[in-house]
């Protein structure tokens, strides 16, 4: 005798089986235990598709008051932890469409018309993503804006910048902040460019050729907020495409690597910097660990694992990638796979963004309503780091083209200079006058002026150059866009 269609000892699909699944298979094809994250999605797909089967005449009104009814009570369930997910109905689909069965009856079942579980769980992973990638742009702008306090804070401080990690140039350290903020604003327009992707709505594709009913796919696009910057409404035009492709997902998931790429970038600048031999920050002790063995140790623990998390997202963008490569259309159930990837990848990348805006910018004290905690910054020992480097050769070079000579003789001219420096253990500005001469007869007194650190600074006064003053002018330009 055959079971009931929910019953727990058939399959949830069929009659047509012989014989039940192994345990061992249930637990290989079942993706209940991550899916499940997916229920608001789900829950809200179902119901934009109810609405519009009842007002196309395909189900009742009554089939639609029953399915909300339903509805309610399941989420109620889901969100106090009563609802019971069963791993032998094998995905959030079929357990919250049991569940609905179970308590209103034969709407639950007539829920499925026109509609297949593959455009639904595209439908799904879509509706899901685009809330997550709101999530990260708001993110975003909150490391950008911490990123910009750091920088008004050390427009005037001093950096030696570097080159193949040798001493090349002074810049202002909020300079250097700036780079990151236009890397994450970067990450920030890919994300918004990728929303617009993911945002079409597959329902209506059904299994993969589309489907006999009347269904109004623009108005469940629109109820579902599948619309573009117009209102209107954003719906995938190829059936075979809509529930096959997950293109979207591999896209987002290159955002947020080259997002990650970009946090690891400046985690390994954080870890260099607070070494002792470098010296030039301190990060707060709260995102720090100690030693069991070395007690004088103080492990740039956060940084090192976001540089290492990193390979990890990197890591899923190929599992993603690779998922797709091999499939012939239309859905496949390789793409059961498409979610623990990228599930992951949401939350690592929100979890490092949230930490790195705190961990940078410090974190709001509500009593004097001013950020605490931050990175902290030594500015002599960024100082001395750029004398050592003889950072203002370039200037001189400068200096003498200026004075008619052409740059490539310049640039010997400095080398036997630095070399002089080097030889009598003193930074360039610290040559007296004559020797100065001695490599060329037109410097002059002047010359004082560029060799130093805060003249070659502010000289670089540039659009794009590290001048203080440019600085500024870039920090209210990021300030009115994040705004
Ligand atoms: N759990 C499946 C997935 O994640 C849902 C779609 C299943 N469709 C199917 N025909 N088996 O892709």
């Amino acid at each position: 005798m055959r079971q009931n269609q929910f019953d727990k000892k058939s399959q949830a699909w069929s009659a047509l089986f012989s014989e039940p699944m192994s345990d061992l298979v249930k637990r290989y094809t079942s993706s209940v235990f991550f899916d499940k994250r997916l229920w608001q999605a789900d829950i809200s797909g179902s119901l934009a598709h109810a609405e519009m089967l009842a007002d196309q005449g395909i189900i009742s009104a009554q089939d639609r008051a029953d399915i909300e009814r339903g509805m309610v009570q399941i989420k109620q369930e889901i969100e106090s932890g009563a609802f019971v997910w069963q791993l032998d109905l094998e995905d959030v689909h079929l357990n919250i469409e049991a569940r609905l069965t179970q308590l209103v009856g034969d709407a639950g079942k007539r829920l499925h018309t026109g509609r297949s579980r593959n455009d639904q769980v595209a439908t799904d992973v879509r509706l899901w993503l685009r809330s997550e990638i709101d999530l990260i742009a708001t993110l975003l702008t909150e490391l950008q804006q911490a990123l910009l306090d750091v920088a008004e804070k050390h427009a005037e401080v001093i950096l030696p910048g570097f080159t193949h990690l040798q001493v090349a140039q002074p810049i202002s350290f909020g300079h250097h902040m700036l780079a990151y903020v236009e890397m994450f604003a970067r990450d920030a327009e890919r994300m918004a460019d990728v929303r617009q992707r993911v945002n079409r709505l597959p329902l209506g594709a059904a299994a993969l050729a589309g489907t006999s009913y009347p269904l109004d796919r623009d108005r469940v696009a629109s109820t579902l907020g599948m619309v573009n910057d117009k209102g209107q409404p954003q719906v995938c035009q190829n059936s075979l495409d809509a529930v096959s492709d997950r293109d979207f997902a591999i896209e987002f998931t290159a955002a947020a690597s080259l997002c990650m790429v970009h946090i690891s970038r400046l985690s390994e600048e954080l870890i260099l910097w607070m070494s002792q031999n470098f010296g030039f920050i301190k990060i707060a002790d709260r995102f720090t660990t100690g030693s069991s063995i070395m007690p004088q140790k103080k492990n740039p623990d956060v940084p090192e694992l976001a540089r290492g998390k990193t390979g990890r997202v990197v890591g899923h963008l190929m599992g993603l990638i690779t998922l797709m490569k091999g499939q012939p259309l239309a859905y496949n159930k390789d793409n059961q796979e498409d979610k623990e990837p990228l599930f992951d990848t949401v939350d690592t990348l929100k979890d490092t963004l949230r930490i790195f805006a705190e961990m940078v910018g410090g974190q709001l004290n509500p009593a004097t309503g001013q950020k605490e905690g931050g990175i902290s910054v030594n500015p002599q020992a960024m100082e001395q780091a750029a004398l050592r480097g003889y950072a203002t050769a370039t200037d001189l070079a400068d200096y003498l083209v200026k004075k008619g000579l052409p740059f490539r003789d310049a640039h010997e001219t400095v080398a036997h200079a630095v070399k002089a420096a080097i030889a009598h253990q003193v930074d360039l500005s610290e040559l007296p006058l004559a020797v100065l001469k001695e490599f060329n007869p037109s410097i002059e007194k002047d010359v004082f002026d560029v060799l130093s650190l805060r003249g070659s600074l502010h000289a670089r006064d540039i659009l794009g150059g590290t001048a203080p003053r440019q600085v500024r002018l870039q920090i209210e330009r990021h300030r009115a866009r994040l705004t």
